[in-house]
C-alpha cells in the first residue's frame, strides 16, 4: 500500500486544515497510509545547528523520506502560508534535503472565500526552491473556502468539496506512482 505523509500547517488544537487531513487519511484509508505529521515540537530553525538538529527534525525527516509521497495542509496567514510551515521548509531544505523529487499535492482551507488561493501560490514557488525541489501535483488546486462551515463533528461533511478531492486524490496516486517509478 502506498505511504503517505501529511503535513499540517496549523498547530491550533481544533484546526480546520487537520480535520480535513484527518477526513482524508479516514476517506482513502483502503487506497493508502496517511502519516499525519504535526510541526508542534519542530523549533526554529537555526543554521547554526542544522548539522546537530533537535531529534524532532530527524524524524521529521526520517519520515518523510520514507514515504511515497507528501499532502501538505495549509491554513493562509496574512496572505501566505503560517510561520511554522515555513519554519519546517527551511529545514527540510538543507543537509538531508529530503523533498528533492518527492510527488507533493496541496490543500487548503480557510473561514474566508478564497480558501487559501493566497498562501497555496506562495507554497508553489516555496516548494520550486532550489534546496526544496519537491515535484508538485500540477492543476488539482483545492482551495476550501467557508471551511467552518464544512467542518462538523470533526470531519470535512461538504459533500461538493469530498467528491472533488475524490477526483484529485486519484490523479495524486496516480502521480505517485508515475514519479516513483522514474
Ligand atoms: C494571524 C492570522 C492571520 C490570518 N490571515 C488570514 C488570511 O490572510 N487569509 C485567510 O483566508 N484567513 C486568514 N486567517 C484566518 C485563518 O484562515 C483561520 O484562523 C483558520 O481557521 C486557520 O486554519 P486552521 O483552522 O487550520 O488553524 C488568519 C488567522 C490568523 C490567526
Amino acid at each position: 500500500m502506498l505511504k503517505i505523509a501529511a503535513i499540517v500547517g496549523s498547530i491550533r488544537k481544533e484546526s480546520f486544515n487537520l480535520r480535513v487531513v484527518e477526513t482524508l487519511k479516514e476517506r482513502y484509508q483502503e487506497q493508502f497510509e496517511l502519516d499525519i505529521i504535526t510541526l508542534y515540537d519542530i523549533p526554529m530553525y537555526n543554521p547554526d545547528d542544522e548539522l546537530t538538529p533537535p531529534e524532532s527534525v530527524i524524524t521529521l525527516r526520517k519520515r518523510i523520506k520514507e514515504e511515497d509521497g507528501v499532502l501538505i495542509a495549509t491554513p493562509e496567514y496574512n496572505s501566505s502560508i503560517p510561520g511554522v510551515l515555513k519554519n519546517a521548509l527551511d529545514w527540510l531544505s538543507r543537509v538531508e534535503m529530503v523533498l528533492v523529487g518527492k510527488p507533493v499535492m496541496i490543500v487548503g482551507g480557510s473561514p474566508g472565500v478564497l480558501g487559501t488561493v493566497r498562501a497555496q501560490m506562495q507554497l508553489r514557488q516555496i516548494l520550486n526552491a532550489r534546496g526544496i525541489g519537491a515535484h508538485v501535483l500540477p492543476l488539482n488546486e483545492v482551495f476550501i473556502g467557508s471551511l467552518h462551515e464544512k467542518v462538523q463533528d470533526g470531519r470535512l461533511q461538504d459533500e461538493n468539496t469530498l467528491k472533488f478531492l475524490d477526483e484529485v486524490i486519484a490523479n495524486f496516486i496516480q502521480f505517485v506512482k508515475d514519479t516513483n517509478q522514474r
